[in-house]
């Protein structure tokens, strides 16, 4: 079985293979999410028992029984601040404790204060701010409301279940079988796999699954990582299988599937023209989730239900089934898609500003494969007059996938290399994957084995996979002694004699166990304190990430870290970014980077990125122009690709393909202040940095299930071009008829009319300036971002019908965390009345040489003849301005971006 797994392994690697489905468990091979689907709807066993009710200032508690098996339960309903609430369930008195997942909250959650409207033995009302909660006791379920609308039903369909040890079950649940599949291959009956490091005694099932119907949703979106729709589809026995979430190395994976991938997030957001309401499921185990749609039944049908948004009609039900843990459940109240992801971030966290150059172009293959090799394609970008700002290095530089060394032959002089990048402005990320080669002699194995740092199997012996080194041991990054130790192993990658620090590339830390069962590591192996690894499975790749963001901290405390991670779980946005893994270099991949980074945008990790070009294969030219042009407007801008693949360096193509890939890089760079500016405003407000157009558009139904088509902040919206020899585009410009949008290519500005077809060619993909926003831009190509720093600004000033814009910019350092006490400048750009104004939205200050060099007009007022600007420095200052078009150009305010000023249209 090992052997096949491992040929398996290497044959998919090697020959690209696509995804066996059958190596992967669906939902009915799976004995706890078959038992928690089977379960009949409108059978609810719990009842709560309003007798033993306990109110404090901003929680209820109560007792809640399951009377088929007289099993007692806490039940406590919070009120947090911010316009949640929490449903928090657990055994009372447990035979064995379940786990409740560390560290993913940012935080313990602030509460809110409640007031009892109502309470007698059958139901209780539960006010706080503008929400309301009614717990009802038989059946048990929990309604919520905004203002008087019922947005959400927690057990509304009677799934709610806590399965529990000693217990008979009206499930017919055959003890010896019911958990075979979900153990080691080699492992024998239930009783004995369930057997914790601390104690004998079985843990039996514990599954826990709980329904929230969503009432007038028309659509629900959450859940990354699935290579799937934006908007989630029905699941349901007999049809689709429920979305999964357990963090996979999956090959090749499908797309439009709800199978498992790389990371899991578990939130949703329900959502109509009316209201949004969201539901965190705090969970780390494996986790299914059902949904079903009404929409996929046929009740929306009419203009009349699709305009008015919201109907009796429309519902969205979820279920979500975990195999351990207990019921940590976050409704999220909303009420516009905004809200939501505030509050959802108010959980979570949110992720710290990167460094500047993490915005601009990154440059991996895996692999580079000597340092020379890594200093001619930073020479060749030069040469050719690309910009770059990144290279990566894949395992192969690593002395045999020991981690944290270098190859002696091909990669001998580190800090050489370095140097050499780093005397271009450039800088270096390299990989370092979990697993630890078992080799005697490796200082990080040796260590390991000496102070008892790996996970363990289910006797007690250290846990071996196979991994890249061949027979590998994982560390327990739940252990606080292994992430000490591990912190501290980053300070290796820094050299005194070079200024700029290696980032690094977290991968295979799902963990990928290549002949472990699903590729990963068997459930009943051990770590910190006893858990199984079924318990916190999806947290090992957050684990990891978080212990790499502190070592990368205590290495150099001045610099804000980069990583990148390719498993992730909630709050991952903390400490990493993320991409979307091995995808392929076909259409289809290139249209699915869209949605799926969006999905993770609002499951908090914004900072997301596919790999330009796909990663299998080799893509065709016209394929890799496309992606180059629709890759710049996500996140993480990252060209990627597999060993096998040709090189595909952008400088090697032919004039016209390479010019084309060049002015997409140049597009990138001119819109580096955009970026950046947008994550600092995520860190500080908590909006992700790229949005679904139902998100910015919440009202607008014609626009719930567009995925091709994205908006960076709120002020530019590009649309992917996802198949060869497209000479049209169908665009939708939401927003009615008083919305403009310009068209980045041509500056023609169109309204929000809806759908339109726009002409193409292969210079460009369609992309638009929001009329009303200020865009802050960055025109002089350089060959590197940190090369930017001292120049100018043209600011892009897209009229909205009132003939008014406004826009932010945020400049700092762009490397420090001086920003945080205040040494950074937040300014409001401002056009009314034929005046535009800049002002500093916080009193700060922060010493630049940055300055004005233009500013652009879009959809300008007639008959200018020239503007006046007025500042302390320049007085009064009459400045050139002419037209193209309705498009006016101002030359050479000259004035210092730190500076307020006015320029005034005459
Ligand atoms: C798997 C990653 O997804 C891929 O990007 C990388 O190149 C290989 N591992 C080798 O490290």
């Amino acid at each position: 079985m090992i052997l096949r797994n491992l040929i398996y392994y290497f044959l998919l690697y090697k020959t690209c293979l696509a995804v066996v489905k059958d190596n992967f468990r669906e939902c009915e091979q799976t004995s706890f999410c078959r038992r928690l689907r089977n379960l009949k709807p409108d059978q609810s066993r719990y009842i709560l028992n309003l007798n033993s009710l306990q109110v404090s200032e901003n929680s209820v508690e109560a007792e809640l029984l399951n009377r088929n098996e007289n099993v007692r339960f806490k039940l406590i309903l919070s009120a947090l601040a911010g316009n949640i609430f929490r449903v928090y369930a657990d055994e009372i008195s447990p035979i064995h404790a379940r786990y409740r997942v560390q560290g993913v909250l940012d935080g313990e959650p602030q509460v809110s204060k409640i007031e009892i409207l109502k309470r007698d033995k059958n139901e209780v009302i539960v006010q706080s701010g503008n929400n309301k909660a009614i717990l009802k006791a038989e059946p048990f379920q929990i309604e919520f409301f905004t203002s008087e609308n019922l947005v959400a039903v927690v057990n509304g369909r009677g799934l709610f279940n806590i399965e529990h040890l000693r217990r008979k079950s009206n499930i017919e649940v055959k003890e010896g079988e019911e958990n075979k599949e979900e153990q080691s291959e080699d492992s024998g009956a239930w009783e004995e796999n369930f057997k914790s490091h601390h104690d004998s005694k079985p843990r039996g099932p514990e599954g826990v699954a709980m329904d929230i119907t969503f009432p007038g949703a028309m659509r629900i979106y959450g859940l990354p990582e699935h290579a799937d729709k934006l908007a989630l589809r029905t699941t349901g026995p007999g049809g689709i299988d429920p979305y999964r979430l357990y963090n996979l190395d999956v090959f090749e994976y499908i797309l439009d599937s709800t199978m498992a991938l790389y990371g899991a997030v578990p939130v949703v957001y329900a959502h109509s023209a009316t209201n949004t309401v969201g539901a965190f499921w705090l969970n780390a185990a494996e986790t299914w989730v059902d949904i079903q749609n009404s929409k996929d039944q046929n009740v929306v049908s009419s203009f009349v239900n699709l305009v008015s948004g919201q109907t009796k009609e429309n519902k969205v039900d979820v279920h979500f089934m975990s195999e351990s843990g207990v019921v940590d459940l976050f409704i999220l109240m909303g009420p516009s898609p905004k809200d939501c992801v505030k509050q959802y971030m108010s959980l979570t966290g949110v992720a710290p500003l990167p460094q500047y150059f993490t915005l601009g172009y990154h440059q991996s293959r895996w692999n580079y494969i000597t340092e020379d090799d890594v200093t001619t394609v930073v020479e060749n970008f030069d040469e050719y007059d690309l910009p770059l700002d990144t290279m990566w290095l894949d395992i192969e530089y690593t002395d045999g996938k020991k981690y944290f060394t270098w190859d002696p032959i091909k990669f001998a002089h580190p800090d050489q290399m370095l140097k050499n990048i780093s005397s271009t402005g450039r800088h270096l990320v390299v990989i370092i994957d979990p697993h630890v080669k078992r080799e005697s002699g490796y200082f990080l194995h040796d260590d390991a084995l000496a102070n008892d740092y790996y996970v363990k199997t289910k006797d007690g012996n250290v846990y071996e996979g196979w991994c890249w080194p061949g027979s590998s041991s994982y560390p327990d990054f739940f252990d606080p002694k292994v992430s000490d130790y591990y912190k501290s192993l980053y300070s290796k990658l820094r050299y005194d004699n070079v200024d700029n620090d290696i980032m690094i590339w977290n991968d295979m830390n799902e963990p990928s166990v290549f002949n472990g069962p699903e590729i990963t590591m068997p459930k009943d192996c051990l770590h910190y304190e006893g858990w199984e690894h079924r318990h916190l499975h999806n947290l090992y790749g957050f684990a990891y990430s978080a212990i790499t963001y502190k070592g990368l901290l205590m290495r150099n405390p001045n610099k804000r870290p980069f990583i990148l991670t390719r498993s992730h779980f909630a709050g991952s946005q903390r400490y990493a970014a993320v991409w979307t893994g091995d995808n392929d270099a076909k259409w289809e991949h290139l249209a699915a980077s869209y949605p799926m980074c969006l999905s993770e945008a609002l499951g908090g990790i914004s900072f997301c990125g596919a790999d330009v070009g796909g990663f299998f294969n080799n893509p065709d030219i016209e394929l890799l122009q496309r992606w180059y042009q629709a890759g710049i407007w996500l996140p993480f801008f990252r060209a990627h690709a597999h060993i096998d693949t040709g090189r595909r360096e952008p400088y090697l193509f032919p004039e016209d393909e390479r010019h084309r890939i060049r002015n997409a890089l140049l597009m990138r760079y001119a819109h580096l202040p955009l970026w950046y500016t947008l994550f600092y405003e995520h860190e500080r407000f908590g909006e992700p940095v790229i949005r679904p157009l139902f998100y910015v558009f919440p009202k607008e139904v014609e626009v719930i299930d567009i995925e091709n088509q994205i908006v960076i902040g709120d002020s530019v919206m590009a649309h992917v071009i996802s198949e060869s020899g497209a000479s049209t585009a169908n665009v939708y410009l939401p927003g009615g008829p008083l919305t403009y949008w310009y068209d980045l290519n041509t500056l023609k500005k169109y309204n929000g009319n809806g759908w339109m077809s726009l002409s193409v060619n292969l210079d460009f993909i369609p992309v638009f300036y929001k009329g009303g926003k200020i865009i802050s831009r960055k025109d002089r190509p350089r060959r590197a971002s940190t090369l930017t720093h001292r120049d100018p600004f043209t600011l892009y000033v897209a009229l909205d019908n009132n003939k008014s814009a406004k826009g932010t910019l945020f400049i700092d350092d762009n490397e420090s965390f001086e920003y945080q006490k205040g040494k950074y400048l937040y300014i409001q750009f401002e056009f009314k009345n034929n005046e535009l104004k800049s002002s500093l939205i916080d009193a700060t200050d922060y010493e630049t040489l940055e300055w004005i060099e233009k500013v652009i007009i879009l959809g300008a007022p007639a008959g200018v003849k020239k503007a006046v600007l007025n500042s302390n420095s320049l007085n009064f200052m009459e400045l050139e301005v002419h037209y193209i078009d309705d498009v006016l150009i101002i030359r050479r305010p000259g004035v210092s971006v730190r500076e307020p000023f006015t320029i005034k249209l005459l």
